[in-house]
């Protein structure tokens, strides 16, 4: 028997080592070959990080790094905020090690909505919100898809062109169906608004439309508040269902309050809706992966059949969510002080990109490009979206040793005092011929 098996496993062996190597046939429900994982190519590189991977590699003492969606200081270093090491020295030695809950801690979820839905929101006052704690901005998007496929399993996503690389990867692992709509107009390197309106009347009554809340990655182009009301309008006339991604509340104007704006005038407008918030740029906690997920509901009922239902998506994936961020920024939003401080420092990162991006554009006007700048300091938020063809952008890299997205994306929050000047001209130069 032992025998006979093993021949039959000899004779396999030889036709899957003699086929494709990368798709070796079914055996017993799974691909077996030789190599379990042998047929596993490597996965693309992210267009994203991989642009920081080539960065670290290059020797050159000259080189940038405008790639990476992450805030440096003048002197490119990352950055930690007081409010935040404040916020650690108070649980430092006094934080027991014990699971969160599984929608996470209650109490930072209830600060993190008064951000978005605001101090006195009647929607909080009536439990009309389902709010879960979220693995940050990345994590509420994907378990808002994945609740999407569940109980709206027909229905598909309207995503704006372009967005952010992972808004994609999100949706089709969550298997929703995409569908885009009209947003960046690459002639005036701003809104492409009467496109955006077409298609949000043109889709299906009752889609839904994934919309950036503010400070818009990669255009840095966000609708002005007279253009978010008549998208509002539109959106409620049709039905559809707004899903906001708010990963940079307070990075657009310096002030939460005020990159709210958009969110605000939906609820004004009676809208159901989804947000994703995320704490990762506006607290600097990137790595901590705090976040919180929402979705307005009709009533308590409703919202408390939401959050137990979203708590069930979530607890065969991570069960619950990591407790040390979450408790920095309950404490940070809780105390009148240390939340005046983080939104002073918020404040700081936002001006300091709002004076790189003059400083950029004077910079470049200087050497005397004869193509406009403006948009460098009409975009808003993190990202500049410069106009930079792919191959000029090759240039940037290979010859000034400047590293970016290939669709021109420039992260401001790379850009500092000692490199604009270096970053102006080699933008001139691989520009002025174009
Ligand atoms: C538009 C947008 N949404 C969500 C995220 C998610 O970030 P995180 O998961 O780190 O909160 C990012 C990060 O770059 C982003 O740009």
């Amino acid at each position: 028997m032992a025998a006979a098996l093993r021949a039959t496993s000899s004779a396999i062996s030889k036709t899957i080592t003699s086929g494709s190597s990368r798709t070796p046939p079914l055996f017993g429900g799974a691909r077996w070959s030789s190599s379990w994982w042998g047929h596993v190519d490597p996965a693309p590189k992210d267009p994203i990080l991989g642009v920081t991977e080539a960065f670290l590699a290059d020797p050159s003492p000259h080189k940038v790094n405008v790639g990476v969606g992450a805030y440096r200081d003048d002197d490119g270093k990352p950055v930690v905020l007081d409010c935040v090491r404040k916020a650690e020295a108070k649980i430092a030695g006094n934080l027991n090690m014990e699971y969160l809950p599984m929608g996470g801690s209650n109490h930072m979820v209830e600060e993190t909505l008064k951000l978005a839905y605001g101090e006195n929101s009647e929607f909080i006052k009536d439990k009309r919100i389902a709010a879960v704690q979220a693995l940050s901005g990345t994590g509420a998007c994907r378990l808002f898809a994945d609740f999407q496929k569940r109980y709206q399993p027909e229905s598909e996503i309207y995503i704006p062109v372009p967005t952010w690389s992972n808004h994609h990867n999100i949706w089709k692992d969550a298997n929703v169906s995409q569908k885009t709509y009209h947003y960046y107009h690459p002639e005036s390197k701003g809104l492409d608004f009467s496109g955006m309106m077409d298609d949000i009347k043109n889709a299906p009554k009752g889609s839904f439309f994934l919309l950036h809340a503010c400070a818009h990655n990669p255009t840095g182009v966000d609708p002005t508040e007279e253009q978010w009301k008549e998208i509002s309008q539109l959106m409620k006339d049709k039905g559809h269902f707004p899903f906001f991604d708010m990963a940079y509340q307070g990075f657009a104007s310096g002030y939460p309050e005020k990159d709210a704006k958009a969110i605000r005038i939906f609820l004004e407008d009676g809208h159901s809706l989804g947000i994703s918030q995320s704490f990762a740029k506006n607290m600097g906690l990137y790595g901590q992966r705090v976040g919180c997920l929402s979705v307005l509901c009709e009533d308590e009922k409703q919202a408390v059949a939401v959050k137990t239902r979203l708590q069930h998506i979530a607890r065969p994936m991570y069960s619950n969510p990591p407790v040390h961020g979450a408790l920095l920024v309950s404490i940070i939003l809780s105390d009148p002080d240390l939340k005046n401080l983080w939104l002073k420092e918020v404040k700081v990162m936002a001006d300091r990109i709002i004076g790189m991006r003059t400083a950029l554009r004077e910079n470049i006007e200087k050497l005397g490009s004869p193509l406009s700048w403006e948009h460098i300091t009409n975009q808003i938020g993190m990202f500049c979206y410069s106009g930079l063809t792919p191959e000029q952008v090759d240039r940037l890299t290979s010859e000034f040793h400047i590293y970016l997205t290939r669709n021109g994306r420039i992260s401001m929050a790379g850009v500092t005092t000692k490199n604009v000047e270096y970053l102006a001209n080699a933008i001139h130069e691989v520009s002025k011929s174009s």
